[in-house]
């Protein structure tokens, strides 16, 4: 969810910092802004609503600066405007201020502190600026020691980048459970919410820890923390290849990200494979599950949806009793645990707040934790004891498609190992079984215009619509109905096909899409009467079903895999029918409205 940029060195900071925030889109913003320092120490602020591009048009090409912040904001106090986006400055613009994530306090800091001050926007942001000046102007502090003070008064979350316009050559940057990295060159320094920013520049990259305060010039990085102790800590090389980061011939991301998905499984294979080929995860891991009595995911969203695909491997094969639980809802609304339990982490991004904010309960609680993410050195991987990397390369499309069907291969695979080392044994070879379902995408992903043409059939001009199954089917179901909605906009419910005549049936009229998966023989035959049962009320319905299970007549049939396995490829063809909905609609299919790829608010 938004995001910031810092750079100090000798190259043109405008142009670094733009490109650093376009390289921030993805996360999903609503207005953006920077603030550079020219060589005269004379400070630039330029603030746009909307894209990066519109920002790009208002800027001065003919500033020559050094040194600046950046920021995209999605708005949380304070409507999208170019009052409330960042940075922000204190009354007599000397300091400059950008902010991602949530003051919880600030009417109190605003009251105890600046009663006296013209704050101009809306923000919970623009206190930070003011106190700051507050403590320099009033105590008289040094900006390090105001910035740090103002911090220790602050409750909520926050990533901040400071400019002090008597400092030209300093860059303040502290966080509290909101995302940022320090990235370190030859003879400049940069803040960045995530590396892909700034990996054009560097790929050494140094974490900045909650309760950290960072101090870069060109030349340096110190680290302290709120009491002034230094703190030393080495880069870590970020593992990012530039090029992934690049649409290449796809008109949208998220088609992309689709297409990849047999490379990412096959990849993911490789990658949990020893020296003789056999699947194995790393020991302490290993250890971690077997010993475990129950074992907890805790996601959300698309994340959340795997872990329920998730459950159904690990019970199956694994043989650990499973539960999954909504991130948001968890924290505040814990079930009895068990004796020994294990907590599982899945999401992509690795900074969702929500998911977070379990974390840090249950590491207080002394349970242990595995992260299971695609980005190596998150929130979420650092904090948690263990961490399973998905191996899918950068995901930049707000709609998850990919992950999710990494997630669940390496749900599969630790399945499968965990099965073995208790001792159970089944037939069929799980490398091979992924292999097959690698192949089964190919084959989906290669035949694009039938599920185009469907889409346009089914989709284009409704408000609303279902997916129904049973069992493996209705999680996927729940799936395709979040990835519909979230970039065509269309009202889409994936229900349990048995629940529907309980209330729900109520909803379908003449022509309103139903569409059934059928991937689970033993509930295949019931979810056929669910989906006749809709077709008697006028419903336009759509049967996509696995090879064997289908009759004629059938608008999807997919290839038969390893019915455990299905998920992997039922999926595909509903991201596939979200995103010609959307194209077909004139959506933004990369960067639908309202939404965040990296949601760190709570
Ligand atoms: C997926 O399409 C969504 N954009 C969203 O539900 C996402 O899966 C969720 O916010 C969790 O994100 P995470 O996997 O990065 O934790
Ligand atoms: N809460 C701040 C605002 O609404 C920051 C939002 C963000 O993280 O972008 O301006």
């Amino acid at each position: 969810m938004c995001g910031i940029v810092g750079y100090i060195g000798n190259k043109d900071a405008k142009e670094i910092l733009l490109t650093g925030l376009e390289r921030l889109e993805y996360r999903g913003y609503d207005s953006a802004g920077i603030y550079v320092m020219d060589k005269e120490g004379q400070g630039h602020l330029f603030k746009e609503k909307g894209r990066i591009a519109a920002l790009r048009d208002k800027v001065d090409v003919s500033v020559d600066s050094t040194a600046g912040i950046g920021h995209t904001r999605w708005a949380t106090h304070g409507v999208p405007s170019v009052i409330n986006a960042h940075p922000h400055q204190s009354s007599s613009s000397r300091f400059t201020l950008v902010h991602n994530g949530v003051i919880e306090n600030y009417h109190e800091v605003k009251d105890a502190f600046l009663e006296d001050s013209q704050l101009k926007s809306d923000t919970d942001t623009e206190v930070i600026v003011h106190l700051v000046a507050w403590y320099v102007e009033e105590e008289e502090l040094t900006t390090l020691d105001a910035f740090r003070k103002a911090i220790v008064g602050l409750k909520g979350s926050y990533a901040l980048a400071l400019i002090d316009n008597e400092e030209p050559d300093v860059i303040y940057a502290a966080k509290n459970k909101s995302p940022l990295l320090l990235g370190t060159g030859e003879g400049f320094n940069v803040i960045c919410s995530d590396a892909m920013a700034m990996i054009k520049e560097t790929d050494q990259f140094i974490e900045l820890m909650d309760g950290e305060v960072a101090v870069l010039t060109r030349n340096s990085i110190t680290l302290e923390n709120l009491a002034g102790e230094e703190i030393s800590r080495d880069p870590y090389t970020a593992e990012l290849d530039a090029t992934d980061l690049e649409k290449g011939m796809y008109p949208f991301y998220m088609l992309k990200e689709i297409d990849e998905q047999p490379a990412v499984i096959r990849r993911i294979i490789q990658k949990y494979q020893d020296e003789n080929e056999k699947l194995h995860l790393n020991s302490e891991v290993l250890d971690v599950i077997t010993e475990c009595d129950r074992i907890y995911i805790v996601a959300a969203g698309t994340s959340n949806h795997a872990g329920w695909i998730g459950k159904q491997l690990i019970e199956k094969i694994a043989h650990i009793p499973t539960e999954v639980h909504v991130a948001s809802e968890f924290g505040y609304n814990m079930p009895i645990l068990s004796d020994n339990p294990l907590f599982v982490f899945i999401s992509q991004s690795g900074e969702t707040a929500d998911s977070r904010q379990v974390l840090v309960k249950v590491k207080e609680m002394g349970y242990k934790s595995l992260t299971i993410t695609n980005v190596a050195g998150s929130t979420l991987s650092r904090e948690a004891d263990h961490t399973l990397l998905l191996h899918a390369g950068p995901e930049i499309a707000v709609a998850s498609t990919k992950a999710y069907t990494a997630q669940i291969a390496v749900l599969a695979i630790l399945s499968e190992v965990v099965g073995k080392a208790k001792g159970f044994t089944h037939e069929s070879d799980m490398i091979q079984d992924l292999g097959i379902a690698a192949n089964a995408i190919q084959s989906i992903v290669d035949n694009k215009e039938h599920i185009e043409q469907l889409a346009s059939e089914y989709l284009s001009i409704s408000r609303n619509a279902f997916y129904i199954g049973r069992s493996m089917d209705y999680y996927v179901s729940q799936e395709a109905a979040l990835k519909l909605k979230e970039i065509s906009y269309v009202q889409t419910e994936g229900f349990a096909a048995g629940e529907l005549k309980h209330g729900t049936i109520a909803l379908i009229e003449e022509g309103t899409p139903v569409i059934a998966i059928v991937t689970v023989e033993s509930v295949a035959g019931h979810t056929r009467g669910n989906l006749q049962e809709t077709q008697a009320r006028g419903a336009h319905t759509m049967v996509m079903a696995m090879e064997g299970l289908d009759r004629p007549g059938d608008q999807i049939v997919i290839p038969r895999v390893n019915p455990l396995l299905s998920a992997l490829v039922s999926v595909i063809p509903t991201q596939l029918l979200a995103y010609y909905c959307s194209l077909h609609r004139g959506n933004d299919v990369d960067k639908p409205r309202n939404l965040a790829k990296s949601v760190t608010v709570e």
